[in-house]
């Protein structure tokens, strides 16, 4: 068992390099228009992109590498990789789920050379909700963010992943009751994250509710799991074990429905707009819409192991750089200011929102601006 867990971690890392693992879907953030002003009054070089991240340590620029990897010894030069150029350029990394350490303290390494090159970066620990439903409690939810001193802790929901994996933990009942009780007592604050079919309102709402405060939606349109899995089950047997049909590709909440979701359900969360970010434009337009900062993870993964630690710098480099020119072309000195920057939705993302009841409209206006006002009450940069 704990092998298989290990050697699993190995086996999606090859695979989503070799293989098209992103939903042909989109992410529906290229239906929001950030209205270019000509006459900014700013000075590009004087544009701040600091931010706070989940009620901690400050970023330089509002991005994160969600969490990948860990748990195999091949594959924790990434971590160490990742750690050592985020603590660099200032934004924030997760670590993948941690649960083959939990099992097994011999793999442990993997993660802890995160924090071990890094220790001033901003670390997010991970475990998942499957385990939980299994029996993991506030003892090792403690023993995941120790592992590599963490700053905060992720919880990923993938039903859909699990689903369709071979051997998938299908059952989750139980975890919202276990997500609460780590919440209300663990040392560090805990972030819910989705995989890459999105987060919901309902679900942000009932977290928040009782008291969970940073999210990160994980929406459709990058990196589709239940897509990996049913490949994977492909290449051991030939053939899938559960075949996904439109499941694969249609199945799940775009990342910017997802957003704007989040954000009406939890006004005053932080929250990590991700899913099918792959450029600065979509980080500031994923902002744009309501999110404190943009994740991504396997545009990070690809540069670092087909080009190298300057691919992925140079990648950094050239997000951070357009967040920057897209917050200046919108007349704005603070990246967050984009939250009350005047946009446009338009298109399937206009349907998408509306059709769940969302009056688009007043969710710019009214209340995308409320959450700035509130917020900002607390905000010390
Ligand atoms: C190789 C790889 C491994 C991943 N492993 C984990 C994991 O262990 N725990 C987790 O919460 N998310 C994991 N994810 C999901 C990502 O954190 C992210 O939510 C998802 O890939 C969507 O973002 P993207 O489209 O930018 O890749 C993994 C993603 C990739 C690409």
């Amino acid at each position: 068992m704990e092998g298989s867990t290990v050697s699993r971690k190995l086996e999606h890392v090859k695979l989503l390099l070799a293989n098209k693992v992103e939903s042909s879907e989109s992410t529906l953030l290229e239906d929001v228009g950030i209205i270019h002003n000509p006459l900014p009054e700013q000075d590009l070089e004087e544009i701040d992109l600091q931010v706070e991240f989940c009620g901690g340590k400050r970023l330089r620029a509002p991005l994160m590498i969600t969490g990948m990897t860990g748990g195999h010894r091949d594959v924790a030069w990434i971590n160490e990789k990742i750690a050592v150029i985020a603590e660099e350029m200032g934004i924030a990394m997760g670590v993948g789920s941690q649960r083959a350490a939990i099992e097994n303290e011999g793999v442990a390494e993997t993660f802890s050379i995160a924090r071990k090159s890094a220790s001033k970066a901003v670390i997010v620990a991970n475990i998942g909700a499957p385990q939980l439903a299994k029996g993991y409690g506030l003892k090792e939810a403690e023993r995941a963010v120790e592992m590599v001193e963490a700053d905060a802790l992720a919880i990923h929901l993938n039903p859909g992943q699990e689903a369709f994996q071979d051997e998938g933990d299908t059952d989750f009942r139980g975890v919202i009751k276990k997500i609460v009780e780590i919440s209300s007592r663990l040392s560090v604050p805990v972030i819910v994250k989705e995989v890459g079919t999105g987060l919901s309102r309902r679900a942000v709402a009932t977290l928040y509710n009782a008291g969970v405060r940073c999210f990160d939606v994980a929406g459709l349109g990058g990196t589709n799991w239940i897509k990996a899995e049913v490949l994977r089950s492909k290449a051991r047997h030939g053939e899938p074990r559960r075949p996904a049909g439109s499941l694969e590709d249609l199945w799940g909440t775009h990342t910017a429905v997802a957003i704007v979701e989040a954000r009406i359900a939890a006004p005053e969360a932080f929250i990590i707009g991700s899913g099918g970010i792959r450029n600065g434009v979509d980080g500031a337009r994923a902002i744009a819409l309501g999110a404190d900062v943009a994740g991504f993870a396997l545009p990070a993964l690809r540069a670092l192991v087909n080009g190298g630690e300057e691919a992925l710098r140079r990648l950094l480099e050239a997000m951070i750089y357009q967040i920057k020119v897209v917050t200046f072309l919108a007349g704005e000195r603070h990246v967050r200011g984009l939250w009350k920057a005047p946009i446009v939705v338009e298109g399937r993302l206009r349907g998408q929102l509306e059709g769940r009841g969302i009056d688009v409209d007043r969710y710019i206006r009214v209340h995308r601006l409320s959450s700035y006002l509130r917020r900002s009450r607390s905000w010390r940069t």
